[in-house]
């Protein structure tokens, strides 16, 4: 039997197994549309209750269920698109080049004819910090001459770009951070070496949402002749209506000089739907590097200009018309309510000796258990704790670790009146719950997207993990 209708045990992974039927195989015959229809919309309004809540930190960005239907809708006109085929769809090139000729701009680089910087719209974060590891490898061993690359970056900076680094062969050289959690740059000068083909930065850190010294790591380029990725995938889209809101701002975009490479999520600050980012390099002609040329093939004489292949013209709609629709004064008056709730949040969490913040931030408030005064070096209060009774309240954080901390990154739905006011109030009772805690053992943990306590071993870490994501893509069993 492949499809199960019976009610069985749910589990976190698979909560619908008990209400909705399994589909291990294809249905014979089609199921209605207005069943799948059905289903759907059960799943996602359920779903969406827990972000537009306003309680839960990052990943849901805009929660504006009207900006959603209007993107919605500009996705549907070119959902079915090829847009590799620009002779059929030559309103990709329209809407593509004006996406980078917008985040350039906001990001103080000139695309003009005349200008110096290119880009390119990629999936996702991933898929830009990927694509610059590359560019860098390239043009490592085409101007360079080097067989086998290092990048440096701050052990803060987005796994992303040890993905990147991994499928590429590239060596990675992790940089620490100092006391303010931003990069050691005295410690990348020093490990700067003749493979060196690039330098990581970030604007700002998934963490701590901190903005790294991008003029020093600038200076360390020209010096060295060195590429220079600044990561705003997270930043790049919130950070810079800082400056025209009055908040200081350390620079960190084109403007700075060595800076060779950019990255800047559409589908996180920019409130486009998810599946889409800028990359912008400096000079132009660094984006050639990652170009594919394969001439020979049967198929043609193949040309790419970045990972994917044929991809649907629907999210570069939707990204555009985010971009349109909300303008300048649109994504400033939306950073003004973030920057605002922020300072609230900190606030809050400054109220308690027990707390002490990790840095600043503008928008990403990281936070940690204050050192206890004994000298120990152990912490007042287990930080894990004060996370088991926030998720208990409805809260969902991101748990950090070393050191161990919790960040709220704040969007557009915690916005909405009342929330800081009840973050005050519940996070007063999770330190209250974390000063005399029912067992020494939290339940929560630092598991990047999830929840749950880790084991301590890291061979046994990763196995979990690997189990972890192993299921993420298995039905489990049917009956
Ligand atoms: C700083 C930073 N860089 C890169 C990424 C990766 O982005 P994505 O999840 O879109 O691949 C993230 C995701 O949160 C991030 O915070």
């Amino acid at each position: 039997m492949t499809t199960s209708t019976n009610p069985r045990p749910t589990s976190p992974l698979h909560p619908y197994a008990g209400r909705f039927p399994v589909h291990a195989t294809m249905p014979e015959t089609g199921v209605p549309r207005a069943e799948i229809l059905d289903e759907l919309r059960q799943m996602s309004s359920e779903e969406d209750a827990k972000g537009d809540s306003g309680r839960v930190s990052g990943s849901i960005y805009s929660g504006d269920h009207d900006h959603y239907h209007f993107l919605t809708e500009a996705f549907g006109y070119y959902a079915h698109s090829n847009v590799l085929q620009r002779d059929m769809y030559p309103s990709a090139t329209k809407m593509e080049s004006e996406i980078i000729a917008m985040t350039a701009d906001m990001l103080h680089g000139d695309v003009s004819p005349d200008g110096d910087v290119g880009g390119l719209v990629t999936s996702g974060g991933t898929d830009s910090l990927v694509t610059a590891m590359l560019t860098y490898r390239e043009w490592g061993r085409r101007a360079k001459g080097i067989e086998r690359p290092h990048i440096i970056m701050p052990v803060t900076a987005h796994p992303a770009h040890d993905k990147g680094m991994h499928y590429f062969g590239i060596d990675v050289v992790k940089a620490p951070v100092t006391a303010d959690f931003v990069v050691d740059v005295d410690f990348v000068r020093e490990h700067i070496g003749p493979n060196t083909v690039a330098l990581v930065g970030s604007a700002g850190t998934y963490p701590h949402g901190l903005i790294d010294p991008i003029p020093e790591l600038g200076r360390l380029a020209i010096e060295h002749d060195l590429g220079l990725h600044v990561d705003g995938c997270l930043g790049g889209f919130i950070i810079p209506w800082a400056e025209d809101l009055g908040y200081p701002l350390p620079p960190f975009d084109l403007r700075v000089p060595g800076v060779t490479s950019i990255s800047a999520d559409t589908h996180k600050y920019g409130y486009a739907l998810k599946g889409s980012s800028v990359l912008l390099f400096r000079p132009k002609a660094l984006r050639r590097q990652q170009y594919l040329v394969v001439d020979g093939w049967p198929g043609g004489n193949y040309a790419s200009p970045s990972m994917g292949g044929s991809r649907s013209g629907g999210l570069i709609a939707a990204t555009w018309a985010s971009m349109l629709n909300l303008g300048k004064a649109g994504y400033r008056a939306i950073a003004a309510d973030i920057f605002r709730t922020a300072v609230e949040i900190k606030a809050a969490v400054r109220s308690h000796p027990e707390l002490t913040l990790i840095g600043d931030s503008l928008f990403n408030v990281a936070f940690r258990a204050t050192p206890a005064p004994d000298g120990t070096g152990r912490d007042a209060i287990d930080i894990y704790h004060v996370n088991d009774a926030l998720a208990d309240r409805g809260w969902r954080m991101n748990a950090l670790q070393l050191p161990p901390a919790l960040h709220f990154c704040v969007t557009r739905p915690n916005t909405q009146p009342g929330i800081t006011e009840a973050f005050a109030h519940d996070l007063a009772e999770a330190v209250d719950y974390a000063k005399a805690p029912p067992t020494d053992m939290p339940r929560s943990g630092a598991v990047y997207g999830a929840g749950g306590r880790l084991p301590p071993a890291p061979d046994a870490l990763r196995s979990t993990i690997a189990d972890r994501l192993d299921s993420l893509h298995e039905v489990g069993p049917l009956d």
